[in-house]
């Protein structure tokens, strides 16, 4: 129904700009602006002279550091509330020359979905409006707008299935469906189910030409590529469908912190062996900070039942029952995520708002192997200097890792132990940079313990200290590309840039770390002239 929906909206944008130029600096932003108005309605664009526009940016905006006088603002923001609304934003982008970014959640780490590190003219489609969730208990799918958050998601799902069906995405409720699952996204249940992208089984885009395609329109490669290879490559995703998947009613849940004094060093080393081992319906990751490391867990069963297997396969953390509660599964995403030890009203899965108090800097890192003992009680060390930041440590193993690599651009699966996330915070307003220190000196120090050739991150953990794009001829180097590139997808990178090729050619959809077109040689060649098609077509030159 949704995609019908979206078809018929589509015979209502013209699709005159076919062949427009791509993006230069010759950007006409007064012909772009008045493209906008006679196609969208005047209240959903917000132009730098609107009295709403600091507001509407700032909406979403989840990293002050990416708020400041020097940040490079959009000329405008659009905030459509139907398809036909983001087609015409692309269409007179390229038109008269001005690129797109997208904005979901607004949590990109780096705030590449609303800010340029360099100077650029770009407009901002933001999704705010576009956000409904569509719940099909009986086929246990669900239809869901980029724009919602996944605790949107999560709370009409459980509400309209009694709690007996979830979606395995992330544990922060306000981040956003589109950047999240674009990018591949998980959670709490990434052993027992894998992660988002492992689930989603169609979805509308928005291309470079205006198009509205489903699954089958957009084709296997791009289907494949939106699905973990992050969606402002390709296009604007607006809509999900996903399957859903079964839970018990009730899930049991710990919290339990250790204290270096304690024997944390120890408890850890150990939980590097059991943690990606245990049964799939157990998952127990690990906030590490200075002098603690908390234990928290999710299983999908009682307490009764968790007791036993906790007591046999990791009998160092010293569970007992008065630590165990049971709750709904979507209970346990506020109760974990918020970490009060205290339940949270599932309502507040619909809370949108978040802090703006800290601003942030993350890094990843995929172990292989466990980490010896010794490095354990150094990283500590790390922990307690000045200015210190925070590791969670996720185990893997379980349904993420039983997917070969190939299956969707999000490669980490089998093999690795756990995944590390490094973040470090400051008050908005400072400069951080002895927090961003801290964070690249701990990174270099973890070299020889963490994956090697390519070092893995994790897309959806944006780091800019990975690389970024080399324009060359106006269209980003697959070459260059590959520094940062290989290690967010490894093999897949190549095929992701191929996908890249195929359905934005001219690299209309660009950021600092979108995937650069790559085109075969042979397909060049064969293009009709660019007189015929009136506008340079590529400027791929790198051969495959
Ligand atoms: P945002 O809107 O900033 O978009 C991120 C990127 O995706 C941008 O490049 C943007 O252009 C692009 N994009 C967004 N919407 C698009 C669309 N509709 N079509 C095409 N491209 C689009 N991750 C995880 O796996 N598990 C977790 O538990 C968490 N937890 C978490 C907590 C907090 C507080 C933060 C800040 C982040 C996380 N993350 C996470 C990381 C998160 O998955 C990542 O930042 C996502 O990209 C956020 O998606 P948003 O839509 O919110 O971001």
């Amino acid at each position: 129904m949704a995609v019908l929906r979206f078809r018929a909206l589509v015979l209502t944008v013209c699709l005159v700009c076919f062949y427009a130029p791509t993006p230069s600096s010759s950007a006409s932003s007064g012909d772009f602006l008045h493209c906008l108005s006679a196609s969208i309605p005047s209240k959903l664009i917000f132009t730098q002279s609107s009295p709403s526009f600091t507001s509407v940016l700032a909406a979403y905006i989840r990293n002050p550091r990416f708020s400041t006088p020097g940040t490079v603002r959009p000329l405008c923001i659009v905030r459509p509330t139907n398809a036909s609304h983001a087609q015409a934003t692309v269409l007179c982008g390229r038109r008269h020359g001005v690129r797109v970014r997208v904005r979901s959640g607004g949590h990109d780490y780096e705030g590449l979905s609303y800010r340029s590190v360099q100077p650029e003219t770009f407009a901002l489609v933001d999704l705010a409006n576009l956000r409904s969730v569509r719940v099909d208990r009986a086929r246990a799918t669900a239809w869901v707008d980029s724009g919602a958050t996944v605790g949107e998601l999560y709370y009409a799902v459980t509400k309209a299935s009694g709690d007996r069906l979830v979606f395995p995405a992330g544990l922060c409720p306000t981040i956003g469906v589109g950047g999240h699952f674009s990018g591949g996204a998980f959670g709490l249940l990434l052993r027992k189910y894998g992660i988002a992208v492992d689930h989603v089984i169609d979805a509308v885009l928005v291309d470079a030409q205006g198009r509205l395609l489903d699954k089958k329109a957009m084709g296997r490669e791009v289907f494949w590529a939106i699905r973990g290879g992050g969606g402002e490559s390709f296009g604007i995703v607006l809509s999900w469908r996903v399957r859903l998947v079964p839970v018990p009613p009730k899930v049991a849940s710990f919290i339990v912190p250790v204290s270096v004094n304690d024997g944390a060093v120890d408890v850890l080393t150990k939980w590097q062996e059991v943690g990606p081992a245990l049964p799939d319906d157990l998952f127990i990751r690990v906030i590490v900070t200075n002098g603690w490391a908390s234990f928290e867990s999710l299983y999908l069963g009682t307490c009764d039942a968790l007791l036993p297997v906790m007591r046999g396969r990791f009998p160092e953390l010293g569970i007992n029952r008065s630590h165990c509660r049971e709750m709904s599964w979507a209970e346990s995403v506020l109760y974990v995520y918020v970490g009060s030890g205290q339940p949270i009203p599932v309502t507040d899965l619909l809370n949108r708002t978040t802090s703006m108090d800290t601003s942030y800097k993350v890094a990843s890192d995929y172990v292989r192997r466990a980490i010896p003992r010794d490095v354990w009680a150094e990283i500590f060390g790390w922990l307690a200097k000045p200015d210190p930041g925070i590791m969670i440590v996720d185990p893997y193993g379980g349904a993420i890792s039983a997917v070969p690599e190939a299956a969707t651009p999000f490669p980490h699966r089998g093999g690795v132990l756990y995944n590390i996330y490094y973040q470090n915070s400051w008050a908005a307003g400072n400069d951080g940079e002895p927090n961003v220190r801290w964070i690249r000196d701990l990174y270099a120090f973890m070299a020889p313990y963490v994956s090697k050739n390519p070092r893995e991150a994790y897309f959806n953990y944006r780091d800019l200290d990975l690389g970024r794009n080399v324009v060359v001829g106006n269209v980003s180097s697959y070459e260059a590309g590959k520094v940062w590139g290989e290690k967010y997808f490894k093999g897949n990178y190549k095929r992701l840039a191929l996908a890249k090729g195929k359905i934005d050619p001219d690299d209309y959809f660009r950021n600092e770390q979108s995937i650069p077109p790559l085109v075969p040689v042979s397909f060049i060649s064969n293009r009709v002239p660019d007189s015929v098609v009136g506008h340079k077509v590529y400027g791929v030159k790198e051969k495959i």
